[in-house]
């Protein structure tokens, strides 16, 4: 089993978590609707991930929906104390599985209370309001409604803290002043880099950026001179783009997504990958700031 001790900790929810986390997205079924082809192994990823020291769980109950969450808690219940699972509200998914905006306070407190029964719990340590004002990425508007909604369900005693996704960073500033914002979870990995200004001002507030697709999501990243720096340092490309992660800045945690026991050994032993100055540099040309991706 792989050792994550060297990805190093980082607090999130008043809680020291491990920088390599867990997403469990990819546990649900085909395009994140229905149940798993292979429950059994789903089970497996994620006991293995605890078992390996991920303490730190991404999850939605729109996964499956409901899928996703019952898993967690068949494999893991009774959580261990250290464990954080971070899960979302925002969104209700159509009968055809798309992702609708569901920002209403009766949608957001049935959301906490959906996470709270299909994970077993009595409490969340962190619901993320996840922005559906565009689904595609974040659009500037308010969203002081429902993150006060929230902000409530937290002074209820039913959710720790709150964080935010899919937001730019004046919905972060603003959300400031409704609710302490316990993280940021945004798309961002080796070939988009629309939040390196964001990831820097969270890191000097001490705030936890957990980037989502962190291996490129449904399509995982293929560039050349990330399989070249690979290949130099007997490594795969996956663990290349989440060690890229791991030094880009100490705030930011990852949780990257499988439904594979053999892909998250993969993905935990990046932990123990340093990369060299020439390969950091080599990779900081793949993407660049400002949202150009170029797959070099
Ligand atoms: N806030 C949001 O809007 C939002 C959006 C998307 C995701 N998320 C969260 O972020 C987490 C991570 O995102 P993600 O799971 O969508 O994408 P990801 O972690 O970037 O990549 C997952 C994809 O990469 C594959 N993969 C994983 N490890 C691999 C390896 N070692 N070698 C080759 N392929 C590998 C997976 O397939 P296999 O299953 O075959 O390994 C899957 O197709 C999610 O689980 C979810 O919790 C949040």
């Amino acid at each position: 089993m792989p050792n994550i001790d060297q990805a190093g900790m980082f607090s999130l929810a008043g809680r020291s978590v491990n920088r390599l986390g867990y997403g469990a997205m990819q546990l649900a079924g085909p395009g994140v609707f229905g149940p798993p082809k292979d429950r059994e192994a789903a089970l497996a990823v994620l006991r293995e991930a605890v078992a390996s020291g991920v303490n730190h769980i991404d999850t939605s109950d729109f996964y499956g929906p409901h899928v996703t969450n019952q898993i967690i808690r068949e494999a893991l219940h009774p959580c261990r104390d250290d464990l954080v699972i971070v899960t979302k509200s925002g969104a209700l998914r159509g009968a055809d599985g798309w992702w609708n905006k569901a920002f209403s306070r009766a949608e957001l407190v049935q959301a906490v209370h959906d996470n709270l029964r299909n994970l077993g719990l009595d409490v969340i340590d962190v619901v993320n309001l996840r922005s559906m004002l565009d689904v595609h990425g974040p659009a500037e508007g308010s969203l002081e409604e429902p993150l006060t909604v929230l902000a409530e369900l937290q002074q209820q005693g039913l959710v720790r803290q709150i964080g935010l996704s899919n937001v730019t960073a004046k919905q972060v500033a603003d959300g400031r002043k409704i609710c302490e914002i316990a993280c940021v979870q945004n798309l961002y990995n080796l070939a988009h880099r629309d939040d390196e200004a964001l990831v820097a001002e969270l890191a000097g507030a001490g705030t936890a950026y957990v980037p989502f697709f962190p291996l490129g999501g449904f399509t995982p990243l293929q560039s050349t001179a990330l399989s070249d720096v690979a290949t130099a340092l007997g490594a795969t490309p996956m663990q290349v783009a989440l060690a890229w992660l791991l030094q880009r800045s100490p705030n930011i945690l990852l949780i990257p997504g499988t439904s594979s026991v053999g892909h998250l050994r993969e993905n935990l032993a990046a932990a123990q990958l340093v990369l060299p100055a020439e390969a950091v540099a080599t990779l900081d040309r793949i993407g660049t700031a400002g949202g150009t991706h170029a797959a070099a």
